[in-house]
């Protein structure tokens, strides 16, 4: 195995509207779609999609939602024997709401998600053990992504942590201990309370960060591009220009398909160049995994 992903899955609930309905209102919107998601299978998924090895650990609800989930996992070859099912649970939701700017809102309903605990980790510990990287998000309980970060020391594993959706309480030690800390800027704001609107707040925000001990930092700024930040070095990626459609998750894309490259080949810097136009490859096409592309279909975009 390369790569393992302790993460969520959620059942994205897609309506395409422009307006919302006010309290005791019915509203109807043009369009829905129903798809796969949640920050650690999206993540999963994109690296799976690009050829990577991947197992997921991670957890279902007792619900029709369920068996949709693990086969969807499945088809994409991702090893799915640690989804387990947490027993009297719903599996993860995620209602999101995608206006014609492209922008969208969305909603999380951990379900099963919240019960994901070190016992699971424990659980999938001889197959965690083979692996190259780790990747954790922050859609499960903390004390998990912890342990985790533990493991990962003591097995020597690589991690990746993905600090999202952001949790203002995040122990930076434990990030510190990371390889690659990588949060979105409204992350980064929330997580150091600094603004993030230009360039130069993301950089100082960054430094605030880097100097509580991160290794390495990873900012994604969407439409802006993004900058890697190690010491006092700064390395920036530009952005990928695309005709945005629906950018939900395109930055997990961005991570799943760093973390493959950076097993192939350990180039920090082209890893992210990847990343970035996988993911804007990503904002073309509708929904989260159903936008991901394969390495088929990335390597057409990018001679396009
Ligand atoms: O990052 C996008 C993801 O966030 C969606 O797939 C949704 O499920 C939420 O987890
Ligand atoms: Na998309």
């Amino acid at each position: 195995m390369d790569i393992a992903v302790i993460g969520s899955n959620m059942v994205d609930l897609i309506t395409y509207t422009n307006s919302m309905p006010k309290a005791g209102e019915t509203l109807e919107a043009p369009d829905f779609a129903l798809g796969c998601g949640g920050k650690g299978a999206n993540q999963a998924v994109a690296a799976a999609k690009l050829g990577a090895s991947v197992m997921m650990v991670s957890k279902v609800g007792e619900d029709l939602f369920a068996d949709n989930t693990v086969k969807n996992l499945q088809r994409f070859g991702v090893d799915a024997q640690h989804v387990t099912v947490a027993a009297g649970t719903s599996s993860g939701v995620a209602p999101i709401f995608v206006d014609d700017q492209s922008q969208n809102r969305i909603l999380i309903i951990k379900g099963a998600n919240a019960h994901l605990s070190p016992a699971d980790i424990d659980a999938a510990a001889e197959d965690l053990k083979r692996c190259r990287l780790m990747v954790l998000q922050l859609e499960i309980p903390l004390p998990t992504v912890y342990y985790a970060i533990d493991f990962a020391r003591q097995n020597g594993i690589q991690v990746i942590l993905n600090p999202a959706p952001a949790v203002a309480g995040l122990d930076i030690d434990y990030a510190c201990q990371c390889d690659f800390f990588m949060p979105n800027e409204t992350e980064l704001e929330i997580l150091t309370g600094l603004p993030v609107s230009t360039e130069d707040e993301v950089l100082r925000a960054g430094q605030m960060l880097l100097g509580r001990g991160l290794k390495n930092l990873i900012i994604t700024l969407g439409s802006r591009g993004s900058v890697w930040m190690q010491g006092d070095a700064v390395h920036r990626i530009k952005p990928t220009p695309v005709k945005a459609i629906d950018t939900s998750g395109a930055g997990d894309a961005f991570i799943g398909c760093f973390a493959h490259f950076l097993i192939q080949h350990g180039d920090i810097a082209k890893a992210m160049q990847s990343a970035s136009d996988y993911a804007a490859c990503s904002v073309t096409g509708r929904g989260t995994q159903l936008s991901y592309p394969d390495a088929d279909t990335f390597h057409r975009f990018l001679n396009d």
